[in-house]
């Protein structure tokens, strides 16, 4: 693996180690990313696993220094341009929201995540990291890459070797650049083993056993 810098948080459970070690980073290092190995993220993008196989990803790609990585850098928000333009590659990522018949595809948004996971798996698994952009000019990126109505434009994405040097970003950006810093819901937040639960009455049924706990304390306490 190449430039890579290890983001080693804590994980409750044993998961495969470059799950645990992948963030976004806003940064990247100036080995530039080819082809090929762009051609390969692909790739394991393709093997994903979709609603009745519709695979309706679609993806633009650019390499820094062409006209395309241009003209989707130009649909980026302000705030992602000001990080965004030291990446090597950058992409938009589509989906097609109808099926062949003409109706909805509920799941076509779903079928680009999982897309999207292959892709940053095996980036991972080669040391290159992928920064996922929500902020992007969908309207005018559906326009300039001639999309379709049937189409829309999900997300724009930064990729590049891990590395690079912090003071390319913005001075309120370094600090964030910190994969020690990321964080998680506890699983308890997010996983019902039953009826799904309010995180609110998760509090308060949390907040029950603390002062039960807190009574139980204070009995034994009163023994001594
Ligand atoms: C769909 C999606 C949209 C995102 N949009 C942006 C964005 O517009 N700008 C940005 O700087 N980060 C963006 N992010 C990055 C998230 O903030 C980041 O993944 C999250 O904070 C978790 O951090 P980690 O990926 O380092 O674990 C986006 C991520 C995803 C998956």
């Amino acid at each position: 693996m190449k430039n890579t810098i290890i983001a080693e948080k804590e994980t409750k459970y044993k998961i495969l180690p470059i799950l645990k070690e992948r963030y976004s980073p806003r940064v990247f290092s100036d080995t530039p990313v080819s082809e090929l190995e762009l051609r390969t993220l692909f790739e394991a993008g393709r093997w994903a696993p979709s609603s009745y196989n519709r695979q309706p990803w679609r993806i633009i790609w650019g390499l820094k220094g062409s006209k395309t990585y241009d003209r989707i850098f130009e649909c980026l928000s302000e705030f992602n341009q000001s990080w965004a333009k030291n990446a090597p590659v950058l992409l938009l990522s589509a989906f097609k929201k109808v099926t062949d018949d003409g109706q909805e595809n509920f799941h076509a948004l779903h079928d680009l995540g999982l897309f999207m996971g292959n892709v940053t798996v095996q980036a991972q698994h080669l040391g290159i990291a992928l920064h996922q952009m929500a902020g992007v000019l969908y309207d005018k990126a559906k326009k300039d890459f001639n999309f379709p109505d049937e189409y829309h434009i999900a997300t724009s994405v930064a990729i590049g070797y891990y590395g690079g040097d912090k003071k390319n970003l913005p001075i309120d950006l370094r600090e964030e650049e910190n994969p020690e810093n990321r964080t998680r819901l506890v699983q308890q937040e997010f996983t019902f083993n039953g009826n799904y639960i309010q995180k609110e009455e998760l509090k308060s049924s949390k907040d029950k056993i603390d002062s039960h706990k807190k009574q139980i304390m204070k009995k034994i306490n009163d023994l001594d």
